[in-house]
């Protein structure tokens, strides 16, 4: 494993796993979380590392499963305020359609937190949001397909994450931000596969069939890796090679795109930490312990890796962080 590799990926670890000590003001809170569900790879971990940091801080985490509603998180959002929890923590799954819950929240004094994605809603609603930029995200992505490919044709098809999620939005804008100008490159089919490998594998088949079998498609840009991983599998069902006949950009750096990577069928994936609870639980430590307003939005890093980045050495160090 190459050394700065080595280091980048175990200043990861470190920071998922250290069991620093954490100052009182959150030990014996009770925090609520209402997650999206389970429809990555990335949530799976972004679920574990939420229970492993308020386990180290000695917090009482109520966990809300919505399995992909946002009626579902609207309603545990109002158990958690029923139980009176200290505080509450929301992957909310689209932007809009949460002034009245969080209002509801801000009446009972319950700080909120946005974990992952935003909402279109007044900052006054919560009190931070620990998230990615993400339309950087698509602009990484894009940058690497724009200096990839240089001045060849290139058809792309884009295979965007939830309809109506901030990172759908934001990385389908970023993507087109990075590719404007090279007109040489174009987005030929764009559809949601919400963020799912088996809906990522069924809207490229439809990709594939629309487009010559796949011939006349030069690049696969997924808002996820599962939805990457799904399309790659249609593509070898279809007979070509991804990573060669179809390149494949996506985002999350989940260790099944880092196995893609090994066997030469992805080429380019942005990172996103699972780790947004440890900067929130910080930010929330702060907040009660020194009475320190946090900054209204944490952005996380944005960090694109290539099979240059010794893949079998980065599935190694992240296979057992819980996605
Ligand atoms: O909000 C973050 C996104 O949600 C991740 O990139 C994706 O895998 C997940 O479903």
């Amino acid at each position: 494993m190459k050394f700065l590799t080595k280091l980048a990926v175990a200043a990861g670890i470190a920071a998922l796993l250290s069991s620093a000590a954490y100052a009182d003001s959150l030990k014996g809170k009770t925090i609520g979380f209402s997650q999206i569900g389970s429809e990555s790879g990335w949530r799976a971990a972004e679920t574990s590392v939420t229970k492993l940091e308020a386990e180290k801080r000695g917090i009482n985490l109520k966990f809300a499963d919505a399995q992909q509603k946002q009626e579902n998180q609207i309603k545990a959002i109002r158990g958690f305020i029923a139980q009176g929890v200290d505080a509450i923590l929301v992957a909310p799954v689209v932007a809009t359609g949460w002034d009245d819950v969080l209002g509801e929240a801000k009446d009972a004094k319950i700080p909120v937190i946005l974990l992952d994605r935003g909402i279109d809603a007044s900052k006054d609603l919560y009190l931070t949001s620990v998230a990615s930029d993400q339309v950087k995200e698509g602009k990484v992505a894009g940058d690497w397909l724009v200096k990839t490919v240089g001045d060849k044709k290139c058809n792309v098809v884009e295979l965007q994450g939830t309809v109506g999620s901030t990172p759908a939005i934001n990385r389908k804008k970023g993507f087109e931000e990075a590719i404007k100008g090279h007109d040489n490159i174009k987005i030929v089919r764009s559809q949601t596969g919400d963020f799912t490998r088996s809906k990522g594998k069924e809207v490229m088949e439809g990709f594939l069939k629309a487009e010559n079998g796949g011939k006349d498609i030069c690049a696969m840009y997924a808002h996820n890796d599962d939805m990457a991983v799904g399309g790659i599998q249609a593509i070898k069902d279809a007979g070509l090679k991804p990573g060669k006949d179809i390149l494949v950009v996506s985002v999350d750096a989940v260790p099944d795109i880092f196995k893609a990577m090994m066997a030469g069928e992805a080429n380019a994936t942005v990172e996103l930490t699972p780790n947004m609870a440890g900067p929130a639980f910080d930010a929330l430590d702060a907040y009660w312990g020194s009475k320190k307003e946090p900054e209204k939005f944490i952005i996380t890093e944005s960090k694109l890796y290539t099979p240059a980045d010794d893949p079998k050495g980065v599935y190694e160090a992240k296979k057992g962080l819980g996605y």
